[in-house]
């Protein structure tokens, strides 16, 4: 069985990506999940304002210590370069110690100083770019296409600076997601990731402060995986990565009769480990067997919402009596 695919501009032997975590920050993960067959690594993001925010906390410090302000930009700039060249280390030696392709992540809101970046990462031997762009809709001076705008900006921005292929992954939140998704498929971009995962913030009612909560994925999550997936995949002109909820081997071939060119993997790699990989491949290979299928695009998007479909039952959202069965 041949579950070969391509990533990226790159040919993988699976169609499972490790998603951009923890996990993928460390040189010997990185390698474990190549043993395990994975088809590509997503590294752990650069935030564009972790950059920032080390720099400035080290600026409060020096601030304390009551030094000079050319202190300061010093010791700015120095975090700033420190942060970064651990991450372009990262790359060089994931690079040189694996054969997968590795792609570099970046978590931004704007197309800002970072874009600076780009460059090095590229030149660090990255096999592409993951661009994480996520604005959380909370302004109430900035109208929807305002906000797509920043999405369009800085793809293209980011296009002038790199020659390697952008993936972007980007949020569920958009009043027309579908027509947002195709206009940014259609800006050059070499995939779209579909969706990033946010952590939720839950009330401590005894000390009466936030706490953050829902860190890691459940597998309910991957109901909505799905009819996304089955909505984008014939709809946009790049191929997709379906990931958020990918907790069982049979996911995987759930996303690809859904029409998921990859499946991106994160949560499970905590609660189950690299292992996770081989199991899910040994059973994508089992259940091709089993249907007779010798090769991914003999099954891929079956169950893709076809552009002229109508009717197909991942549109219906609303319970009625004959969906519940509850009165
Ligand atoms: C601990 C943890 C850290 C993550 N860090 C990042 C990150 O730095 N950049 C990113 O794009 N996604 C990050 N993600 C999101 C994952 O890449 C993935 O999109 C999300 O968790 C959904 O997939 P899952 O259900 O397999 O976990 C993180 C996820 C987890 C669980």
């Amino acid at each position: 069985m041949d579950i070969s695919t391509k990533f990226m501009g790159c040919n993988i032997s699976s169609p499972i990506i490790a998603g951009s975590c923890g996990k993928t920050a460390n040189l010997d993960n990185i390698k474990q999940f190549e043993d395990c067959g994975v088809g590509a690594v997503i590294l752990k993001s650069l935030f564009e304002e972790q950059i920032s925010q080390e720099a400035n906390n080290h600026m409060r410090l020096m601030q304390n210590a009551g030094e000079m302000i050319e202190a300061y930009t010093y010791i700015a700039e120095h975090t700033k370069h420190d942060n970064i060249e651990k991450y372009l280390n990262l790359i060089r030696s994931a690079k040189e110690s694996t054969r997968i392709p590795i792609i570099a992540s970046v978590n931004c809101v704007s197309a800002s100083e970072w874009l600076q970046f780009a460059s090095s990462i590229q030149n660090a031997g990255a096999d592409g770019l993951e661009l994480n762009m996520f604005i959380l809709p909370t302004s109430i001076n900035m109208s929807s296409e305002e906000v797509e705008q920043v999405y369009e900006d800085t793809v293209q921005m980011l296009r002038r600076v790199i020659t390697i292929p952008i993936s972007l992954k980007i949020s569920y939140y958009s009043a027309a997601l579908a027509k947002f998704c195709q206009k940014l498929s259609w800006m050059g971009i070499a995939n779209l990731s579909i969706f990033n995962r946010f952590i939720e913030h839950d009330i401590d009612i005894m000390e009466e402060a936030t706490k953050p909560v829902n860190i890691f994925s459940t597998e309910n999550e991957l109901y909505h995986t799905i009819r996304w997936t089955a909505i984008l995949s014939k709809l946009i002109n790049c191929p997709l990565t379906a990931g958020g909820g990918v907790h069982k081997e049979e996911d995987v071939v759930k996303l690809l009769l859904s029409g998921a060119n990859t499946i991106q993997v994160a949560s499970a790699l905590y609660d189950q480990g690299a292992e996770f990989i081989t199991k899910a491949n040994t059973f994508l290979k089992q259940w091709m067997q089993e249907k007779n299928y010798h090769k991914l695009s003999d099954f891929r998007g079956r169950l893709a919402i076809d552009k002229n479909d109508k009717a197909s039952t991942f549109y219906r959202v609303q319970y009625m009596k004959y969906f519940s069965g509850i009165e």
